[in-house]
């Protein structure tokens, strides 16, 4: 499934970390998993489960063996943070309640794990004299100001319980920059997606929910055809985040976007998941905007350049290409179990 050798592009610099994932059963944490333990990490992931699956560490655990340890726990349970802070120099923090829809049906239950879940692993990681950590931001705190491309310097305007939950974050990583010994960023990820990504969910991302319309022979229904968003595979996200590990100058708290700085509207990426799954056939349809959805989101990605030395790994193409497989062949295997299952 992998299409980027981490050890080919990050060397061996990070190799022998004792680090923390949050949220390693999820879609982005797996694959931060995947490519730490390739990097010769030693790695603690932590994930209650609500939305991972330990199907997603298969990898990790095979690559990683004993350098693996996986902790089904909740952030908002100290001890578990405690016990697995324990040793590390990096933290990344992925975990967190990630829609929009939901968040606006359960803005409480999204305030406690985003917003005083961050908060407790980033009391945790202070007391266990973490060196760095690296929180997954979302570029929903931008709210839709026309300005684009998006930059770091314009002022946030949340407009989801989900969004301004994610902007909470940023500002506790920063005033913990600020007020202890622990170094932060903030990576605000752009529309990430990639294999992994739940299909099966109606709140999943919009590229999970049409390859599952699209391979089951339903015409994909489009929420606001003009749209367009920075989709970015998830190798990138996983590459700036091990860029964010290994810079050695501190970072201080600072928010720095992720993504490809390229927009497609959500029209054109459902054309071009038809014809990749040869299901041209299948006109998509118009349906309205969301509740609480942005109309245009793209980044500039400078700052991240200058700070991280980043640059997309994986353009939009490739990474739709590969992803696309991904659900192909998820769906020949769970069509290959509905049959055994048939004849049983
Ligand atoms: N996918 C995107 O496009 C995108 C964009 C911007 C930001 N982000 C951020 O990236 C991060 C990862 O998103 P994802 O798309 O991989 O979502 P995901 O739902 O696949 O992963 C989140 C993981 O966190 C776990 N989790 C939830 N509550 C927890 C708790 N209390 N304790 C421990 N684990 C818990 C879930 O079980 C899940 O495995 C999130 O912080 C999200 O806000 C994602």
């Amino acid at each position: 499934m992998a299409i980027v050798n981490w050890v080919d592009l990050h060397g061996d610099e990070l190799s022998r970390m004792r680090v923390l994932v949050t949220g390693a059963a999820g879609f982005i944490g797996s694959h931060l998993c995947d490519a730490l333990v390739e990097l010769g990490c030693q790695v603690i992931g932590l994930d209650d489960l609500t939305a991972g699956h330990q199907d997603n560490l298969l990898l990790a655990r095979r690559i990683g063996g004993d350098r693996f340890r996986f902790v089904t726990g909740s952030i908002l349970d100290r001890s578990t943070l405690t016990d697995c802070m324990s040793g590390c120099q990096v933290v990344f923090h992925v975990a967190a309640l990630p829609s929009v829809p939901r968040s606006i049906k359960n803005p409480m239950a999204f305030h406690e794990v985003n917003v005083v879940g961050t908060q407790l692993v980033l009391e945790a990681a202070r007391e266990a004299h973490v060196h760095r950590l690296i929180f997954s931001a979302s570029s929903s705190s931008y709210g839709d100001s026309p300005t684009l491309p998006k930059v770091e310097s314009m002022q946030p305007l949340p407009k989801s319980p989900y969004a301004a939950n994610k902007l909470a974050g940023e500002h506790l990583v920063r005033a913990y920059a600020d007020s202890y010994d622990i170094d932060a960023i903030a990576l605000r990820y752009f529309n990430i997606f990639g294999p992994r990504q739940n299909a099966s969910s109606p709140y999943s991302g919009v590229i999970a929910v049409f390859a599952n319309q699209l391979l089951s022979n339903h015409s994909v229904t489009v929420n606001g055809v003009a749209y367009s968003r920075d989709f970015t595979f998830v190798d990138n996200a996983v590459h700036a985040n091990l860029l964010a590990a290994k810079t050695t100058k501190p970072f201080g708290g600072q928010v720095v976007n992720v993504a490809c700085g390229q927009g497609v509207t959500v029209m054109d990426l459902a054309l071009a998941m038809a014809e990749l799954l040869e299901r041209s056939h299948l006109k998509p349809i118009q349906g309205p905007g969301r509740a609480g959805d942005v109309m245009h989101s793209v980044a500039q990605i400078d700052l991240a350049r200058k700070v991280l030395g980043y640059t997309p790994i994986i353009d939009f193409q490739e990474g739709l290409k590969a992803t696309v497989e991904w659900y192909q062949s998820a769906w020949r295997a769970s069509e290959r179990v509905a049959v055994t299952q048939l004849h049983q």
